[in-house]
């Protein structure tokens, strides 16, 4: 594993363009990242289906710097609005990824943003807020560097976004993306994600994901304090061994489209991931009883139906609710009419696998 190939060649070309735009979508997990060392290193494989509909558009504005110091000069526009309070992570990020993109210091920035889904829905943006950051700087050095190649660009561009946010690296490409080395899957990386390489059945075609708004609130523990807690956590070497054998398991589940399968492993990644908060020390939970009864009722539909339906968590109390494509008509009445009265305001979105970030 070597970052050496993410420093930049000398740039022959200069920027002419002023600004770049992409869009970028949110991903869910599979198998879960939960626990890193280094920077941004995942101590196991994960596993994501890339959004539709969830995503980040943003609008990178540059202007060349007169007296170029130490500091960074960017501001952050979200909907329109300044937000000074997002610039520190952007700072931070800044710093990540000086060396491999070293012209961050030589332009004044604008980042102006803003997301599909509704503000404090309990969504997390960093996974793609800080994917469409890391494609627009990759865009600037593509400008600069034309000789790139395309294979280059969504490496590195994930590289650089694994530096903002782990999960930000498998937002890039579709429908399936891998972060972490792993042993059964060829070229995956503790560096970057890499679009699954391997043969999908027809039945996860378009497969559907339809997010339970749960709890809009302020988490009580961020992401990063609970991948921190994974060190010294007792039982963290067995859940990140369980981590890559689950990814071996799956890999034949999504060739024969073994939903059966899918669902119980799924499920156990999902539970096993909260399962850690609450084993963690200091402990915590993050579900809420509706993320419960939603569960529950989940459990109960898919007993009395036969559909595959499952349930996925992320780090939070909002319910990601997985289904074949084919039966998104029938899913579709059963949350409006059953599991929405369970969501704050009763707000859900109804998302889909997508295939990765645009260019604007
Ligand atoms: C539970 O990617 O948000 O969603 O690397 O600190 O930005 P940072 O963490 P983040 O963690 C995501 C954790 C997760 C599981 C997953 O997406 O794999």
């Amino acid at each position: 594993m070597t970052t050496t190939k993410f420093h930049p060649e000398v740039y022959t070309q200069a920027l002419t363009s002023e600004s770049v735009s992409y869009a970028s979508p949110s991903n869910i997990a599979l198998i879960k990242y939960w626990g890193k060392h280094g920077v941004q290193i995942p101590k196991n494989p994960s596993i994501s289906f890339t959004l539709d509909t969830c995503k980040t558009t943003t609008k990178l504005s540059y202007v060349k710097r007169e007296k170029i110091t130490d500091e960074y000069e960017l501001k952050v526009i979200l909907d329109g609005k300044h937000k000074p309070g997002f610039e520190p992570k952007i700072y931070q990020f800044f710093g990540r990824i000086q060396s491999y993109l070293p012209f961050v210091k030589d332009y004044e920035f604008t980042i102006e943003t803003s997301n599909s889904f509704p503000h404090s829905s309990g969504i997390a943006s960093s996974a793609s807020g800080l994917s469409a950051l890391a494609l627009c700087l990759m865009e600037m050095e593509r400008e600069m560097q034309p000789e790139m190649t395309l294979k280059h660009f969504n490496q590195k561009a994930s590289f650089i976004a694994r530096l903002g946010s782990g999960s930000g690296c498998r937002s890039l490409e579709g429908p399936l993306v891998v972060w972490g080395e792993h042993a059964e899957i060829k070229g995956s990386s503790d560096l970057y994600g890499v679009q699954y390489p391997y043969e999908i059945n027809p039945v996860f075609d378009n497969y559907q994901d339809a997010i339970l708004l749960v709890d809009k609130g302020e988490k009580p523990v961020s992401s990063t304090v609970g991948h921190n807690l994974m060190h010294n956590h007792a039982y963290a070497a067995s859940r990140f061994e369980q981590a890559v054998v689950n990814l071996s398991k799956l890999i034949p589940m999504l060739k024969t489209g073994d939903l059966d399968g899918f669902v119980r492993l799924v499920e156990s990644e999902a539970l096993t991931l909260h399962s850690m908060m609450l084993t963690s020390d200091p402990y915590f939970i993050l579900m809420k009883p509706n993320t419960l009864h939603i569960i529950d009722k989940i459990w109960e539909y898919r007993r009395e139906t036969g559909i595959p339906v499952c349930f996925t968590l992320d780090a939070g109390a909002n319910v990601h609710v997985l289904f074949p494509d084919k039966d998104k008509e029938q899913v579709h009445e059963f949350i409006k009419n059953n599991l929405s009265k369970y969501c704050q305001d009763n707000r859900y979105i109804f998302d889909s696998v997508g295939s990765g970030a645009i260019k604007l």
